[in-house]
């Protein structure tokens, strides 16, 4: 499918000065993949053709792309109001915002600190743990304790917290005093699970052991994804969530979900938390709130972390941290438009009306060789294929080459996994789409 009425994009024609984040250079440089434009469920190649986009980009854009409302949002406030300082000023979009992000959010949690992406907003969280602990004087909770296969982005809390060993084995100590569970993924209990698999409540029980080897005097924060995604979809067992609020309840213990992208309709609802009816003390969120439209991000923390900051003489700052960018009027502009289209579309409850049809199509490839294992939740799938004896991770890298080159559709992929998370706005018609060129990639490459 070519794209009406366009004209090519520029293509460019040397390659070499961008460091592509994430990314094998060289492989890349060598066959690029590249996008100009897109529109809706679609990204458009500068040559014009279409590739059904199987990814929200990176998890993002949820409310699919370039979409009207959004843009002419964005293209307003520009002529409006470029910038205004975060510090010591605030623009009125900012509040308004907050306020709209609050109502969603579960709970009492009902602050908003903004920040520039899900990497700093983890950050930002790690640091009001402490902080918040250290303001009630128990400035003895300095523990943090992440889990293994979680992904919390690339700071250097983020990485320390995080469980991924490749994004961790090059950059020194990380963080002091940090500690993982572990991961809640076991194929031989979970394979080929719908939603939320029966098996492996008890992992959050590890938490008991960690509080009794460093006591609870010494921990400030639990934080985990609600779904595993970056290492490719994995759903929390039944019951292991409200496992882990109890415990960490049972020691005050903060507990931080990490919902940058389960936030914003993922999973059916505006946050994970609600989904599974477990409340944290904060909330990470970046990707959705924009619709990937303008970088942001932040942490929704509750109201009485909050309070306990407010203290102290009134002309002092009673966090001392923030970002140049924190509440940028692009991105709260993109925001309030994204959150207005979330909810004039009923875009969240899609994705819980869809989930079963997704999950049924994302199924069907159980019987295609090589696959491993499948696991869906909302609008997400991660399929495991079998590794080629001498390179983990190849044929899922080919299947992504294929998918963009070969079948016009974007697939993401983490180790040997394919994970697919399309914009909240897919049809009937494309999720089988999706799955048959994906179905067909995966034959390709085995
Ligand atoms: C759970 C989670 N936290 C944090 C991040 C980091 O977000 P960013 O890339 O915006 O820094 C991601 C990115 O995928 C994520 O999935």
């Amino acid at each position: 499918m070519a794209e009406p009425n366009r004209r090519s994009a520029a293509v460019p024609n040397d390659l070499e000065a961008f460091w592509v984040p994430f990314t094998p250079n060289r492989a890349f440089k060598r066959a690029p993949r590249l996008i100009a434009r897109a529109k809706d469920m679609h990204y458009y190649t500068p040559e014009g053709r279409a590739v059904l986009d199987g990814t929200a980009g990176l998890w993002c854009t949820n409310a699919g792309h370039n979409r009207a409302p959004i843009v002419d949002a964005i293209k307003r406030q520009a002529e409006e109001l470029d910038y205004a300082p975060a510090f010591q000023f605030a623009h009125p979009k900012s509040f308004e915002l907050a306020s709209r992000i609050a109502a969603l959010a579960p709970g009492d949690l009902d602050r908003v600190f903004f920040c520039n992406s899900g990497s700093e907003a983890v950050d930002t969280a790690l640091k009001i743990a402490l902080a918040y602990h250290n303001v009630r004087g128990q400035a003895s909770r300095t523990r943090l304790i992440g889990r293994e296969r979680g992904y919390h982005g690339v700071g250097f809390g983020g990485i320390s917290v995080g469980g991924i060993v490749a994004n961790r084995k090059h950059f020194g100590t990380l963080l002091a005093g940090v500690d993982h569970l572990p991961a809640t993924y076991n194929r031989e209990h979970q394979a080929f699970t719908k939603g939320e698999p029966d098996w492996g409540a008890h992992l959050a029980d590890d938490l008991e052991r960690l509080v009794a080897l460093h006591d609870a005097s010494t921990i400030a924060a639990v934080i985990v994804e609600p779904m595993a995604g970056s290492t490719g979809v994995l759903p929390p067992p039944k019951g292991y969530l409200e496992r882990l609020r109890a415990i960490c309840d049972r020691h005050g213990i903060l507990l931080i979900f990490d919902e940058v992208i389960t936030g914003f309709g993922r999973l059916g609802h505006a946050f994970a938390a609600e989904r599974y009816g477990v409340t944290p003390d904060m909330i990470t969120f970046a990707k959705g709130i924009t619709s990937g439209a303008v970088p942001m991000g932040g942490v929704i923390a509750r109201e009485g972390i909050y309070d306990a900051f407010m203290r102290g003489p009134e002309h002092v700052a009673e966090l001392f941290h923030g970002y140049t960018y924190s509440a940028h009027p692009l991105a709260c502009a993109a925001g309030l438009a994204t959150l207005d289209l979330y909810r004039d579309e009923k875009l969240f409850e899609r994705a819980k009306t869809l989930e079963p049809l997704w999950a049924d199509a994302a199924m069907s490839l159980k019987s295609v060789p090589g696959v491993l294992d499948i696991r869906t939740v909302g609008l997400t799938a991660g399929i495991d294929l079998a590794s080629r004896p001498d390179a983990f991770g190849k044929r899922a890298y080919e299947a992504m080459e294929r998918g963009f080159h070969d079948e016009g559709v974007m697939i993401r992929i983490t180790g040997e996994t394919l994970a697919l998370t399309p914009p909240l706005i897919v049809s009937e018609a494309q999720i089988g789409e999706i799955f048959d060129k994906v179905a067909r990639v995966i034959k390709a490459v085995m």
